[in-house]
């Protein structure tokens, strides 16, 4: 029998996981939301539109928190009733640890912290698991893993690694944003329409990730390659060199973990 998915709170990541889902097929989908408009593009997708927390908890095997971390605790204590061993809680809060979620849920269900990144919302997430609490039974945890795989790119990780992960791939939209703005402005200077410099850089970051996706080769020899000797690339490259690009972006990983630590202690 089908797998029953549900989520409480469908608004942009909520829904976008149940959006995935839904394409991904395979599944039977429930979910609620506060504002029940939301629900309605999930409805035109399959999904079932239920009254409550409590009932998505009672209808569903894996659950889906996708409130807002303040709101977690008050939500789950509404599935409370709902939850038993057999189901799980899958929480993308963030922020919001497996302890505290072992403590809203009283102990009475397996439960995994969620990590996702913007692109999820696009379906091209990648996603951090913690599957840590004991609780959960082997094959519960390769559903669960095998679901977000059918989303994007899923790591297993420790809880401890999930501040790291934050800061580089959590954060990581904005870095990889920040270098495409530089390139679409300096496409602009050269006098390409703004579209036209968008569209082509958002095309050469889409070739190099299938690229780098599709090669063994280290990246610096993928980026010698592109250099011929005495040509345009290296011109442009020891620039990038000299302003030291690939330092700056460790730095600006490691100021976002640093942070990240701050913030939770
Ligand atoms: N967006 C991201 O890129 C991102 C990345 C990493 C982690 N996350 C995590 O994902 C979670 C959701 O973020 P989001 O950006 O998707 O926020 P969002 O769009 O505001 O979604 C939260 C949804 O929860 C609903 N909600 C609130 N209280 C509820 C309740 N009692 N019962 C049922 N539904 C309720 C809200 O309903 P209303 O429509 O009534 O407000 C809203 O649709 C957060 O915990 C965040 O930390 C998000």
């Amino acid at each position: 029998m089908a797998l029953t998915i549900g989520c409480v709170g469908c608004g942009n990541m909520g829904g976008a996981i149940m959006a995935g889902l839904a394409r991904t097929g395979g599944y039977s989908l429930c979910g609620y939301n506060r504002t029940s408009a939301r629900m309605q593009p999930l409805e035109a997708l399959g999904v079932s539109a239920l009254q409550s927390p409590l009932a998505v908890a009672q209808a569903a095997d894996v659950l889906i928190l996708g409130v807002k971390p303040y709101q977690a605790a008050e939500v789950l204590e509404q599935m409370r009733p709902g939850l038993t061993a057999e189901k799980t809680v899958v929480s993308v809060a963030a922020g919001v640890s497996c302890q505290r979620l072992s403590h809203a849920v009283d102990g009475r269900c397996p439960v995994v912290r969620c990590m996702p990144n913007t692109p999820a919302l696009v379906g091209k997430g990648v996603f951090a698991l913690c599957c840590e609490d004991p609780a959960i039974p082997a094959a519960r945890k390769a559903e669960v893993l095998a679901l977000f795989n059918a989303l994007g790119v899923c790591v297993e990780l420790p809880e401890n690694k999930f501040t790291a992960f934050t800061a580089l791939i959590g954060a990581g939209p904005a870095y990889v944003f920040a270098m495409m703005q530089g390139l679409v402005q300096a496409g602009v200077t050269l006098g390409f329409q703004h579209k036209e410099s968008r569209d082509m850089v958002a095309a050469l970051f889409g070739g190099c990730a299938t690229m780098v996706e599709q090669s063994t080769k280290p990246l610096m020899q993928l980026r010698d390659d592109v250099c011929s000797p005495g040509g345009v690339t290296i011109a442009g490259v020891n620039v990038l060199d000299r302003e030291g690009l690939v330092g700056l972006l460790v730095d600006s990983v490691l100021a976002a973990n640093a942070r990240g630590k701050e913030m939770e202690s």
